[in-house]
């Protein structure tokens, strides 16, 4: 399957695109995530893409659209992919449309993870993520670690990221509302949109989403 992940920061998406990239085989990308690795390895687009993340903002489109185009042909796209993460505004959107044209292929749908904006604060502000992998992702207290501060997935050390400060989190659910909701509207147009709810927990709205693409295929 072919399908685009959104949802506000916070929504728990990179923490239901772990779960559904396994459980329907095809490969998870994030830009969020290969931005984080850019940082971590101190590369040239780690440091543009940093002085954009940490203020909140988004990275400018060029960069972002060809390290997503990248990825996507490293990925084999026309045997699936879970974007998270990305398309994040119309123009990005419209290249990815461009992009999955040229392959002859199209999307099969556009899961929008929904939750209230108190819940959103509450999970950015207890957020742990990993020092080794941005996708090992937990929560100090809805989704805790076996041991304090320690990744279960790889021992690593958990930290809390740069821009999930409060001030930052706030210009993020900004952005998300002005650049990013559009998307939906947009993917609504083509009839792709599938809506759930992401309170409760974690296993409860894998299965959700699940059994909502089911209904897409
Ligand atoms: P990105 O990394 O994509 O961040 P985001 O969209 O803001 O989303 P988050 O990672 O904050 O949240 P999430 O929905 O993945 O939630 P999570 O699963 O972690 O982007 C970061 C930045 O990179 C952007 O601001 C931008 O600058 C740049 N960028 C990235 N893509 C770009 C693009 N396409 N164009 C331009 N710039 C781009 O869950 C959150 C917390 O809640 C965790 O602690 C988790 O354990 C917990 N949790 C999850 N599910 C539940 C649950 N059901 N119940 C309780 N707690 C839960
Ligand atoms: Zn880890």
């Amino acid at each position: 399957m072919r399908i685009v992940l959104v949802g506000p920061p916070g929504a728990g998406k990179g923490t239901q695109a772990v779960r559904l990239a396994e459980k329907l085989h095809i490969p998870h990308i994030s830009t969020g995530d290969l931005f984080r690795a850019n940082i971590s390895q101190q590369t040239e687009l780690g440091k543009l893409a940093k002085s954009y993340m940490d203020a909140g903002n988004l990275v400018p489109d060029e960069v972002t659209i060809a390290m997503a185009k990248d990825r996507m042909e490293q990925a084999d796209a026309e045997n699936g992919f879970l974007l998270d993460g990305f398309p994040r505004n119309v123009s990005q959107a419209e290249a990815l449309d461009q992009l999955l044209q040229t392959e002859g292929i199209t999307l099969d749908a556009v899961l929008d993870l929904e939750v209230p904006e108190d819940e959103v604060v509450k999970r950015i502000a207890g957020r742990r993520i990993c020092r080794n992998d941005s996708s090992h992702v937990f929560h100090v207290s809805y989704n805790a670690p076996k041991q304090e501060g320690v990744c279960d997935v790889c021992g690593g050390e958990l930290y809390q990221r740069d821009d999930d400060r409060e001030e930052t989190v706030r210009t993020r659910l900004e952005v998300y509302h002005t650049q990013t909701e559009p998307i939906i509207d947009y993917y609504k147009s083509q009839g792709l949109v599938v809506t759930i709810s992401s309170l409760g927990p974690v296993a409860e709205i894998t299965e959700r989403a699940l059994e909502a693409l089911k209904r897409e295929k």
